[in-house]
């Protein structure tokens, strides 16, 4: 694909192919998202009315503006109907098994100059290429949660990337009003081989009793100056994705140190998976999050 991209197809309607949706629906761009079901594809349309509400109601956004943003946004249960797209950009499920299955579909159906990207948050790249007949077409876009505030998109290049394939996905993110950093291919690429290991070892303080839920994520704000503290991130990106990039890492680099904490499995476990669950390492079910050790 060289021209500029008129369409977009987006696998996966949750937290982050929702948000894909909208900016790139927002920089003119038509977009087809496709998820298992009506309800699922319901759920995603549904955060980016509310999002671009919160726009409208803050004056950043005219109402027309943004009947005209959800206008591009189609949506869809079969993934053949993403054939006519000029880019996709996966965002289902961390799983190898489901990332793949859908890219071996996409590849047989969508136009052999078509670049096929991938959300994942620590999968790797060249992997989910090499079940593709397109290595050379294929690139990890990874935005950040959530899509329409976060500004970085990180870029990974698998070992077969071509150079304009590179070059098509960075002018996609920079039109998304977005800034792309690059990097190579490597378990948890560069973002989360920092994070989630921080966030691991919150879990690990807590889980031993080194201190409250509330302190550990003061310490964090206060001292460190992060604007969220570890465990209401793990909470807000989810702890199965928590767990997931760590499965990820623990392979990757074959290393004890990245081990999942015992605690987030149990968690996950009990299907407290943080904020989209209502429950995490705090309980959102009142007016305030209270933490639920
Ligand atoms: N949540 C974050 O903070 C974050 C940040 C960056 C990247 N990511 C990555 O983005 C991807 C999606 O994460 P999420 O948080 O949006 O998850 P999510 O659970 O909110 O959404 C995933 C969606 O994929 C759909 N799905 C599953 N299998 C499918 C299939 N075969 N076909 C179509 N749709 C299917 C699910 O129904 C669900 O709606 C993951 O790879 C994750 O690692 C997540």
């Amino acid at each position: 694909m060289t021209g500029a991209i008129e369409s977009i197809g987006i696998v996966g309607a949750g937290t982050m192919g929702s948000g894909i949706a909208q900016v790139t629906a927002r920089a003119g761009i038509k977009a087809a998202m496709c998820d298992v079901s009506d309800e699922f594809l319901k759920r995603g349309l549904n955060a980016i009315e509310k999002s671009l509400q919160r726009d409208v109601d803050k004056q950043r956004l005219t109402p027309e503006d943004k009947c005209q943003i959800v206008a591009r946004i189609k949506t869809t249960t079969d993934l053949a109907d993403l054939r006519d797209v000029d880019f996709v950009v996966e965002a289902v499920t961390e799983d190898v098994a489901a990332k793949s299955d859908i890219f071996r579909r996409l590849d047989e159906s969508v136009r052999t100059d078509v670049i096929l990207a991938t959300n994942t948050s620590s999968i790797s790249i060249t992997k989910l290429a090499g079940v593709t007949s397109r290595p050379e077409r294929f690139i990890g876009m990874h935005f950040m949660n959530p899509v329409p505030v976060m500004k970085l998109v990180e870029i990974i290049r698998g070992i077969a990337t071509s150079d304009e394939t590179y070059s098509v996905t960075r002018e996609l993110a920079l039109t998304c009003g977005k800034t792309p950093v690059e990097v190579n291919d490597a378990p948890g690429f560069v973002s989360n081989r920092v994070l989630m290991p921080m966030i691991n070892e919150a879990i690990f303080a807590l889980q031993e009793g080194v201190a409250t839920p509330e302190a550990i994520d003061q310490i964090m704000k206060l001292g460190m100056n992060h604007p969220m503290g570890p465990l209401e991130l793990a909470d807000f990106i989810g702890l199965d994705v928590c767990l997931a990039i760590m499965n990820v890492l623990y392979d990757g680099f074959a290393d004890s140190k990245y081990r999942p904490c015992p605690l987030l499995k149990k968690y996950v476990d009990a299907g407290w998976l943080g904020r989209k669950t209502q429950r995490g390492f705090y309980d959102y079910r009142g007016e305030k999050p209270v933490p639920t050790r």
